[in-house]
């Protein structure tokens, strides 16, 4: 198992879960309100992870930092009434946007925990597959959360994750982080500082597997593609949903903000088509692997 670097290991584990925890509470209603905006373009992902662990009919199904309940509630259709999924997340808000999305769903077959991942002490080999969108790269220590998820899966299980890719290959979100520090004349984060690019790396996201146990680990590359019908419908998308945005964004005045929005349209003009939309095409890795 890897252990947290330096840096990481100079972060108050509990300060740090209480920060993501407000967070991504105060983002909830913004990733509730632009569920459809963003699902257009990432449903593609939940059935590429569902499919790659192999969730059947009948299975018992672990989601891991689950938000909004995906790939929750794309697992639960699949398992349907003889089977169940338990959706897990750190934001109790997050957690009761899911819910309300699996009730509009008629889905009764998902259950939600509101827990920390890192302290998820599931009864051992007692799930038949775990997924996990866009959550292990966000976590203070990774490799504790792979290990606690294969700890939880029966032998023959598999478990599917994704993350992002490379940020210049994931413009919708790395655009305007990088023109945020342009216009504040800020440093990146570290690369291994808890964020959406941690991970990044092609192999970053199986090396983690292979430590906690898994074979047969593979990858692959799936694109996601996230289309506005204008900047100011991405501006407002962003504002709304964007945890790490917003968090930037807090800090500053409203003279800083609007010269960070300017530089966010000015850098996304490239993706701007004729009709005025703007069309991102955006890379994730699904990362495969069986609990032997
Ligand atoms: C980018 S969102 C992804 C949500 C959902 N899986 C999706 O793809 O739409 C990340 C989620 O991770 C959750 N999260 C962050 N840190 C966590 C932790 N330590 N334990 C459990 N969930 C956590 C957040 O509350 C948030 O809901």
């Amino acid at each position: 198992m890897t252990t947290p670097s330096d840096d990481q290991q100079a972060i108050d584990p509990g300060e740090f879960q209480e920060t993501q925890r407000a967070a991504w509470s105060s983002v909830a209603s913004g990733w509730s309100e632009w569920w459809d905006t963003f699902e257009r373009g990432a449903s593609n992902l939940n059935e590429r992870l569902v499919e790659r662990s192999r969730v059947r009919a009948g299975a018992r199904v672990l989601d891991v930092a689950t938000g909004v309940a995906e790939p929750a509630v794309t697992a639960a259709k699949v398992v349907g009434p003889t089977g169940s999924v338990l959706a897990c997340d750190l934001s109790p808000e997050m957690l009761r946007f899911g819910k309300e999305r699996a009730d509009q769903a008629g889905l009764s077959n998902i259950e939600f925990l509101e827990v920390d991942a890192h302290e998820l002490d599931l009864e051992e080999a007692s799930f038949d597959a775990a997924v996990s969108r866009w959550g292990v790269m966000l976590m203070l220590d990774p490799a504790r959360v792979v290990a606690n998820i294969h700890r939880a899966l029966r032998p023959g299980a598999y478990f599917a994750a994704s993350v992002w890719g490379a940020p210049q290959t994931a413009p919708f979100l790395a655009t305007p982080m990088r023109a945020a520090r342009s216009v504040l004349n800020l440093d990146p984060p570290p690369a291994d500082a808890p964020g959406p690019f941690r991970l990044c790396a092609e192999g970053a996201l199986d090396k983690l597997f292979e430590d906690a146990g898994f074979r047969e680990v593979a990858h692959e590359s799936v694109t996601v593609h996230m289309n506005f019908n204008s900047f100011d419908e991405y501006r407002q998308f962003l504002g709304d949903l964007s945890s790490s945005f917003k968090r930037m964004l807090a800090e500053l005045d409203s003279d800083q903000r609007e010269r960070v929005w300017k530089e966010v349209e000015r850098q996304t003009l490239e993706y701007r088509a004729d009709d005025g939309r703007l069309l991102f095409a955006n890379q994730a890795w699904c990362v495969w692997g069986l609990r032997a």
